[in-house]
């Protein structure tokens, strides 16, 4: 492969959901760019050996259910005792309910399961990256959204609202943080393959 420049190094970025998919191509790249990586997820074993994959010294696993607030606490403190300091916080572990389609049959537990992880999952990284960035005056924190947030009528109702909500997240707290020379924003994919 051709040297591609280093634009992250010396940064300390987690990324929740870091195990698989775009999360994981993303801790490939961020590692390739230098930066210090936490894998920050449920899968423990995929997430292991995508850490023994990248190399020890700069990609770390973390067990992480975005939904427990002391698990959040635990990966953002780690970040600060084992780098220093956190740059840039991707929440983007998330979840569907593929299943669900018509508003009459809903399940209305798994509606409420995808609004915990990809909803408060992602409020919960936001409030903690923001506790150690606040100080420093400086980091990033990213939200995967969707191409649902654009389109209407592809995904189920439980998906759609969830990432409407995170954009409106993503909103509040640019206002928020801005001050504090955070920046925040989303990330809006479409259909990947898991190929
Ligand atoms: N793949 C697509 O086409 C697509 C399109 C638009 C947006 N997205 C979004 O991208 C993000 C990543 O999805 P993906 O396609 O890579 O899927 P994926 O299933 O490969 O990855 C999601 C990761 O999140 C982790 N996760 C799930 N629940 C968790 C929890 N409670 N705590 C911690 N980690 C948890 C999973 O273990 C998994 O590693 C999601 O937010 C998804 O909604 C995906």
């Amino acid at each position: 492969m051709a040297s591609i420049g280093k634009r992250l190094e010396g940064k300390v970025a987690i990324i929740t959901g870091g195990a698989s998919g775009i999360g994981a191509a993303t801790a490939k790249l961020f590692v390739q760019h230098g930066a210090k990586v936490i894998i920050a997820d449920i899968q423990d074993e995929v997430g292991q050996s995508l850490c023994n994959e990248l190399g020890p010294k700069n990609i770390l696993y973390v067990h992480c259910n975005v939904t427990t607030e002391s698990d959040i606490k635990n990966v953002v403190d780690t970040a600060v005792s084992n780098y220093g300091k956190l740059d840039i916080m991707f929440n983007n572990a998330g979840i569907s309910d593929d299943k669900n389609r018509e508003i009459l049959n809903y399940d209305s537990e798994a509606f409420k399961r995808v609004f915990d992880v990809n909803v408060y999952g992602a409020f919960l990284g936001a409030k903690h990256a923001a506790r150690v960035m606040i100080p420093n005056k400086k980091g990033v924190i990213l939200f995967t959204a969707s191409v649902a947030t654009e389109t209407a009528g592809e995904s189920t109702h439980a998906y759609s609202s969830s990432k409407h909500a995170l954009v409106g997240l993503m909103k509040n707290l640019c206002v928020e943080l801005g001050q504090y020379g955070i920046k925040v924003n989303c990330i809006s994919p479409g259909a990947i393959s898991r190929d």
